[in-house]
């Protein structure tokens, strides 16, 4: 974790939150390299949930919260990790992370009974701060999923099953916040809340796993570094009939990666009742029908039904993390030196292709790169950098240590010749030539 955490400041990954102040724990920034990879994993996950099917919607929601869509949710009373404080050195642990009741801070047992903690942040909304108006940071992008229900299906026409899908930020005030960006107190959730006719959940449950482990082998993650956790009854969120953890073996230890939940009817049925118990919207509670309930027409049998979601959820940050480790290697070569390489899958790569000149200064090299990094930019498979620093072998190295798949070096038999470039493969290391010509359709292979 130490190379991972260093090798991602050093190379513009991810920085401590508001560093120069001495950081906010549990809060971290994405730089320059971090977000071209996080913007790639959230667009693959996209690309399978979205694009490459039929059945999804998207949604992109506000992130602040009525009060009462989390109340009646369920997450105001039961959003709880169990607290415990040291009386001796004062530090504050969340009670199940403890081994044998001992403080990792001074090794006391001298600690309180456990209590719940709600995770939720809040904030004032408008200009006046009497605590009568406020609004909770959203705790998963779930809820809003739920409460646009009714909008999806109305504006769209969808028919059961269907899924809608969000990519968004979430907050958790975690009483312990560690190991990088495994668990942080604002973090990114990839979110499907997949709605199924009762009694279609559990074979549905049983795809989406199947699913979702083979997306995250997608992304490169050793099938054998990811194990599912069936998550025992005591330990399941207060809305889930069934959950599998996707555990990966982070280097701290074999943690979650995404959870994939039965959620049953849930929350359709709690924010129905809401409604119609204590008439939340006037004009539903005029017209009192079945429109009124989050519930969707099954023309077939003529009735109206309450869908069962299975939820794959998971999150960015760990998908970071993962993905990161999985492509972290150092590589002992024939001279006796060593080379570190993120062999990342190219689709993550945060950048696809560097346009090196051999000589800064020379017009026409210069120029032939220019245009090549043009060129391949304009082909809208992500970055392509152009980048002058005069040390071929240095940028090799450099990039290499990026991640970036392969590098474009154009030099005087590139001009004066055969207008050929070097490529070079950032895994095996191998040089060839190849026409500039065929250099599209070559990085188009490469890339995809
Ligand atoms: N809507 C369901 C839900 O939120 P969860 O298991 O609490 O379920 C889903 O969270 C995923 O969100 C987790 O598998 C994890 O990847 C990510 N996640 C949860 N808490 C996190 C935290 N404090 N820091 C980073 N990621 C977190």
């Amino acid at each position: 974790m130490e190379e991972l955490v260093s090798l991602c400041k050093r190379r513009g990954f991810i920085f401590q939150s508001s560093d120069i102040y001495g950081g906010l724990q549990g809060m971290y920034d994405y730089g320059p390299l971090g977000v071209e990879l996080k913007n790639n994993l959230k667009a693959a996950w996209w690309r399978a949930m979205v694009y490459e099917r039929d059945d999804v919607e998207g949604l992109d929601a506000a992130i602040l919260t009525n009060p009462l869509t989390l109340r009646y949710s369920g997450h105001e009373d039961t959003f709880t990790d169990p607290l415990v404080d040291c009386r001796d050195c004062k530090a504050r642990h969340r009670a199940d992370h403890l081994e044998d009741d001992v403080c990792p801070n001074c090794g006391s047992r001298n600690l309180t009974d456990p209590r719940p903690f709600n995770l939720m942040f809040r904030t004032a909304v408008g200009p006046v701060d009497d605590g009568s108006s406020f609004a909770y940071l959203r705790p998963e992008t779930a809820q809003a999923i739920f409460t646009n229900f009714k909008n999806v299906i109305d504006s769209t026409a969808r028919k059961l099953p269907f899924g809608i899908a969000q990519i968004g930020k979430a907050f958790r005030n975690e009483i312990t916040p560690r190991n990088f960006i495994f668990r942080v107190r604002e973090f990114e959730q990839m979110e499907l809340e997949f709605f199924v006719k009762p009694g279609e959940d559990e074979a549905w449950h049983q795809k989406w796993v199947e699913d979702r482990l083979d997306w995250w082998v997608d992304q490169g993650v050793e099938r054998n570094a990811l194990q599912l956790y069936n998550v025992p009854a005591d330990e399941l969120a207060h809305y889930s009939k069934a959950t599998f953890d996707v555990m990966y073996k982070f280097p701290h230890g074999l943690e979650e990666l995404e959870g994939i939940a039965n959620r049953t009817d849930f929350d359709l049925g709690s924010h129905t009742k809401a409604q119609a118990e204590f008439g939340l919207h006037a004009k539903v509670m005029e017209n009192r029908d079945s429109n009124t309930k989050l519930a969707i027409r099954d023309v077939e049998a003529n009735e109206w039904v309450v869908p069962y979601v299975i939820e794959p959820s998971a999150g960015v940050d760990r998908g970071v993390l993962a993905v990161l480790n999985e492509a972290y290697r150092v590589e002992e070569l024939e001279d006796g030196k060593t080379r570190t390489v993120l062999s990342f899958k190219p689709h993550l790569a945060p950048i696809k292709a560097a346009v090196l000149p051999l000589k800064k200064n020379h017009e026409g090299i210069v120029g032939k790169a220019k245009g090549i990094k043009r060129e391949l930019q304009a082909l809208g498979l992500g970055r392509v950098l152009y980048e002058d620093t005069g040390n071929i072998g240095k940028g090799y190295r450099r990039h290499d240590e990026v991640g970036t798949p392969i590098c474009i070096t154009v030099d005087f038999q590139t001009i004066e010749d055969d207008d050929t470039v070097t490529v070079r493969d950032r895994d095996t290391m191998e040089q060839k030539r190849i026409a500039v010509a065929e250099l599209p359709d070559y990085f188009r292979e490469v890339i995809r």
